[in-house]
């Protein structure tokens, strides 16, 4: 990821979110983004958001009813996106904290539903507990901040497995952890960073 991240231009249309000539985001991952903001509106409690991008997940769980929901984004132009897409969301509340998510942890508050979808560089199939970029990272800065029952999401990079590693640095957090397969996914010909036909989502619940 570019280091002067949060001030670049991005280019959105209808299909995808472009940063830079990369692909940030792109429609298709709807049915993902979907379940995932399925796990976390149950109780529609209290929902945390890491990157808005193209606001997908964020529709979806205002959709469901929630009692608020904060958005995590240090993109000043994807901000501008949230900005006109909070307009249609009037009666909850809805929050942004500016920064990345290493960042602004300081201001966290508390969660009934946490939805983790930043991008970030990993290889493919690497795991999630070595990246400073990723979940295993996150983990202990936001489960302090998640309410007894409350859950969270996000999709595994690992593939044709979900490793003893991973599953150990749930456990040391969760009291359960369910993962669900998306099947079928397929990705429009111009995309170039997708790598697999299915997804695991996993669901941890604290
Ligand atoms: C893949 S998109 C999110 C897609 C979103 N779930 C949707 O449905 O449209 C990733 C977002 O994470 C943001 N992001 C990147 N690094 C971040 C970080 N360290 N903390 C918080 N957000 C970050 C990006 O600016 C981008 O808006």
């Amino acid at each position: 990821m570019p280091e002067d991240w949060a001030q670049q231009e991005v280019a959105y249309d209808d299909k995808q979110l472009m940063l830079k000539g990369h692909q940030v985001m792109q429609a298709w991952e709807d049915r993902i983004m979907k379940a995932m903001a399925e796990n976390i509106t149950e109780t529609h409690g209290d929902i945390l958001e890491i990157g808005f991008g193209m606001g997908i997940s964020a529709t979806h769980i205002l959709e469901q009813g929630v009692r608020s929901y904060t958005v995590v984004e240090p993109n000043v132009n994807v901000k501008k996106a949230f900005e006109n897409w909070r307009e249609k969301y009037a009666s909850t509340p809805v929050n942004l904290l500016q920064g990345n998510w290493q960042d602004v942890s300081g201001q966290f508050t508390e969660y009934d539903g946490v939805f983790f979808d930043p991008y970030f560089v990993a290889d493919p199939g690497s795991v999630e507990v070595e990246s400073s970029t990723a979940v295993g990272s996150f983990l202990p800065l936001v489960v302090p901040h998640i309410r007894e029952g409350g859950v969270m999401t996000y999709f595994t990079r690992e593939i044709d497995s979900f490793s003893r590693a991973h599953q150990r640095m749930l456990f040391k957090y969760f009291r359960s952890v369910e993962i669900r397969k998306i099947a079928d996914l397929v990705p429009p010909d111009d995309c170039n960073y997708w790598w697999a036909d299915s997804m695991m989502v996993v669901k941890a619940v604290k």
